[in-house]
């Protein structure tokens, strides 16, 4: 498998069209925000609102681990990923020059919430390894980190599979939107 579809044109995996389109609309909710992506592997999620954020001045945090993908056979995750940043142009450009659009950071997805104030974040788009402890794990750091206003996404909601859909039903309540299996919960209060 090659870390870049070219039927698509876009890094390989697994979110669908629908989602895709979904999350750009989520973006464009949020002009000059922050969103942080939590699960990114090759970019695919990522290549759905990566135009929208250089357009919108968004600042995007990527988050993850880039634990070895067996299906890459033997090729470096990150590195991978990085090549498809490239390709994909993850910058924005500014009156004073081009700007990353994009910072990576190469961390356990709970361990990173720490580096973000409380209050701060537009958009938490969460796709790791939807485990039922590591998801309530994830929700308690990062939904207090999301701002009034801003949302908090959950690929893979689904009740037949994984764990994701009942975690999130459990502490947050129903989501306001799905759209396939992406999921978007709001922050009222
Ligand atoms: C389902 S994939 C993400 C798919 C991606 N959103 C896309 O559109 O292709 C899950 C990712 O979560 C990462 N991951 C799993 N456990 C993690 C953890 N504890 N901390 C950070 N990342 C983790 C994996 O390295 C993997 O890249």
């Amino acid at each position: 498998m090659s870390a870049w579809d070219h039927t698509l044109n876009r890094p390989f995996g697994y979110f669908e069209e629908a989602e895709g389109q979904f999350y750009k609309q989520v973006a464009e909710r949020h002009p000059n925000g922050c969103i942080v992506e939590v699960g990114v592997c090759l970019g695919k999620s990522l290549s759905y609102i990566l135009p929208v954020c250089r357009k919108l001045g968004i600042q995007v945090y990527a988050v993850d681990l880039w634990i070895p993908w067996a299906e890459l056979k033997g090729e470096n995750t990150l590195e991978a990923f990085m090549a498809n940043l490239d390709r994909m142009g993850s910058k924005s450009w500014t009156e004073d020059g081009p700007v990353e659009a994009v910072t990576v950071i190469r961390k356990d997805s709970v361990e990173a919430a720490n580096q973000f104030p409380d209050g701060s974040v537009d958009v938490i788009h969460l796709d790791t390894d939807h485990t039922r402890d590591r998801t309530i794990r994830e929700i308690d750091a990062w939904w207090p980190k999301v701002k009034v206003g801003g949302e908090m996404l959950f690929h893979d909601y689904r009740q037949d599979l994984w764990h994701v859909g009942e975690v999130v039903d459990e502490k947050l309540g129903k989501p306001d939107e799905v759209h396939v299996c992406l999921a978007a919960v709001r922050k009222k209060a």
